[in-house]
């Protein structure tokens, strides 16, 4: 029987601190060295049980080896050989920490173990936070210079917000998330070496290259069955976990904000908080990992969990940079007809910026393209029943900008070394208090003069020559700009109620639980061709809930690719997330209007199933990709299934339903043909595709019985 709630307690007499999720039970000891030591994380055990797991020991009689039980945080003291979470020194060159247990701090389902350096003027807060209907847990990782004035600061060469640790099993696989620009999210799968694997990103972003999400199984998990440990960091910076595979089986990885060689230097008083790192145990599978994600994603991370994401309609690939109000409103005409939601103008509108040359920082409409300023088409929008979303890349500055030639020291810069240019492009150095109260005051003048509603925040390029003129802790910026960056999402949405943000990074480059906080939905790549799309909405789907996937149909052929597809068919694939359009409808045939506006209509009713709802990936033979919602109360449920490419004329196959429940009976909304439950769970659905290329179709079913 699961537990409804969570729990956190600590056991002073055993130096046992346990966490209680309804599902799953965590528990860590405190070493007889004051380490906090993993004990055990996996399905529920009472405390009959966690009194019989053996706590640390030798493993072998071996002056080689190290204690056999893994840190919560290793300190880089003793004999620990692996990856350490905390690398500290002091003023006289010592390095590492080595602990003193002084107690713990339970409340709520928060649990912070309280430790202080032997020695030096340092101490040390592990946290863990549960929260009652989710397996979740949060970790994170605080340090506090305790010494006075005088006793010399303490580098920190790193700081992990938490070290996991799985059992010793004979084999482990690694799923995590790699790609590119136009090709994020691919979902690698991998046995797990003996060795340490890093996943990073060194770009000052999250990056496309890797998400900082990754599960371990033990090489038998499927989508419907297995064990799974996973974890995922909130953090849109640089960023870096180290899974450690030792020889002896023992697998722990560790992780947190910032690349190797990022340091931070910590003056006597100042506290370092970490990103959280969460953790997730789950059985069930892949699929159960991935609701499990989804669910604590839209309960306790994203922003108005309960609210739709509109349909939008966004200008990019329609104008690119030729913009202007007549075009505009000619678009918004056309988006309206088709049931958008929100129109949202891309790129091009401000400064100079006819190309991706100039501009960037210059955040006034461009006279020439808006002779009166955006809000006559805001006003327009509005009247028309959309509203009124605007790109934006605050982070970001061109040379040819009067932001750059009034402030041109306000840049990431290393003045003796090249300012590499990407797009044309610097970054602002958000870290400097004047930058940060400049964006949020440009931001804020922005929404209120232009009636906007909706920012699609970009960021086109990444940190390099990381330098900060002037500043005798230049590394900080990697972090807080950051920081930065969330603050002002934070007052923006605090001081304009009903605004929303979508995060963008040329594309799906700054996609985690940390933006996701302050964001609603994120632009998943700009790769827009419905067949790619479907192997990177693949790997979006294993952390991220499809409400905060933001989906364009666009143009055949495909504007990046040149692949040529259906309508339907792109509309299909981008039904799976939360849909918008992003074409130059004004090239679209009166019949493919119909035809879109007739499948919007569709997604809307289909909506509440994909945004709120359970997600189960299937996959059936013949090359057939398909994701099912079900509501909440298993009444309805919607299936997108997707075949790519025909093979050999092949007949269509039946999908199987395995979320179905054999014992009812559903009721094909579109054949009206009423159907059994276990038929459905075990033969499956007649799928009926059409034949050729890019075949796809929508079902719609309701338990009838
Ligand atoms: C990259 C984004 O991903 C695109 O959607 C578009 O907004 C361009 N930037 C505009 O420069």
């Amino acid at each position: 029987m699961p537990r409804t709630s969570s729990t956190v307690s600590f056991d002073r007499t055993l130096g046992l601190a346990v966490l209680r999720t309804p599902h799953s039970t965590y528990a860590v000891r405190v070493g007889t060295d004051g380490s906090p030591r993993h004990l055990y994380w996996g399905p529920a055990l009472d405390a009959d049980g966690l009194r019989a797991l053996p706590g640390a020991a030798s493993p072998a009689a071996s002056s080689f080896e190290a204690d056999a039980a893994p840190d919560e945080l290793a300190p880089q003291t003793g004999a620990r050989f692996g990856p350490a979470g905390l690398q500290v020194r002091f003023a006289d060159g010592t390095r590492g920490a080595q602990w003193h247990f002084t107690g713990h701090h339970a409340e709520g389902g928060e649990l912070r173990l309280r430790l202080t350096d032997r020695h030096y003027p340092l101490a040390a807060e592990l946290c863990y936070r549960v929260r009652p209907d989710s397996d979740v847990i949060e970790r994170w990782t605080e340090i506090t210079h305790t010494g006075t004035e005088g006793s010399g600061p303490i580098s920190v060469d790193r700081c992990d917000s938490a070290q996991w640790t799985a059992p010793a099993l004979p084999e482990y696989r690694l799923s995590h998330l790699a790609g590119g620009w136009n090709s994020e999210f691919q979902l690698q799968r991998d046995r797990l070496p003996v060795a340490e694997t890093v996943l990073t990103s060194r770009r000052g972003l999250t990056s496309h290259h890797a998400n900082p999400w990754l599960a371990l199984d033990d090489g038998t998990a499927g989508e419907g069955d297995g064990q799974v440990w996973s974890t995922a960091l909130a953090w849109s910076g640089s960023w870096r976990v180290t899974v450690h595979r030792d020889p002896v089986g023992r697998t722990t990885w560790t992780g947190g904000f910032g690349h190797e060689g990022v340091g931070w230097t910590l003056g006597p008083g100042e506290t370092l908080r970490t990103p959280v790192f969460a953790g997730l145990y789950t059985e069930g599978g892949f699929g159960a990992a991935s609701r499990a994600w989804h669910t604590y994603l839209r309960t306790h991370v994203l922003p108005a969990p309960d609210r739709d994401r509109p349909v939008l309609y966004n200008s990019w690939e329609a104008t690119g940079f030729g913009i202007d109000h007549p075009g505009q409103l000619r678009l918004a005409g056309l988006a309206a007809r088709l049931g958008a939601e929100l129109f949202v103008v891309d790129d091009g509108w401000f400064g100079a910026r006819t190309s991706d040359r100039a501009g960037l920082g210059d955040w006034t409409p461009r006279p020439s393209a808006f002779p009166d300023g955006l809000r006559p088409l805001a006003d327009e929008v509005h009247r028309l029943g959309m509203d009124f979303g605007l790109w934006v890349e605050p982070e970001m500055v061109n040379r040819d900008s009067d932001l750059y030639r009034a402030h041109p020291d306000w840049v990431v810069h290393a003045p003796t070394r090249d300012a590499t240019e990407l797009r044309n492009q610097l970054m602002l150095n958000f870290a400097r208090p004047e930058v940060e109260a400049w964006a949020l005051r440009t931001l804020d003048r922005l929404v209120r003069d232009h009636a906007v509603d909706w920012l699609k925040w970009d960021a086109n390029r990444v940190v390099t020559e990381a330098g900060w003129p002037g500043h005798p802790d230049p590394d900080r910026l990697w972090i807080d700009h950051t920081r930065a960056v969330y603050r002002v999402m934070d007052r923006l949405r605090a001081d304009h109620p009903g605004l929303r943000i979508e995060a963008c990074a040329g594309g799906g480059g700054r996609v985690d639980l940390g933006i996701l906080a302050r964001t609603d939905q994120a632009w998943t790549s700009d790769n827009t061709d419905p067949v790619d799309r479907i192997g990177i909405q693949h790997g979006f789907s294993q952390l991220f809930p499809a409400r905060a996937m933001a989906a364009w149909v666009t143009d055949s052929p495909n504007v990046t690719t040149g692949r040529t597809t259906p309508l339907r068919f792109r509309f299909h694939v981008a039904m799976a997330g939360a849909l918008g359009l992003g074409g130059d409808l004004t090239r679209w045939s009166e019949e493919e209007l119909d035809e879109a506006a007739a499948l919007v209509a569709r997604y809307k009713e289909i909506r509440p199933l994909v945004q709120h709802g359970r997600q189960y990936r299937l996959s059936g033979p013949g090359g057939v990709t398909a994701v099912h919602y079900a509501s909440g109360d298993g009444a309805d449920h919607a299936v997108l299934a997707w075949r790519p490419t025909t093979r050999f004329g092949h007949p269509p196959t039946a999908l199987t339903l395995p979320a179905l429940d054999p014992a009812a009976r559903y009721l094909d909304l579109d054949s009206g043909r009423s159907l059994s439950g276990a038929a459905l769970v075990r033969h499956g659905i007649d799928l009926a595709l059409p034949s050729g290329d890019c075949a796809s179709r929508l079902i719609r079913l309701r338990r009838s019985a």
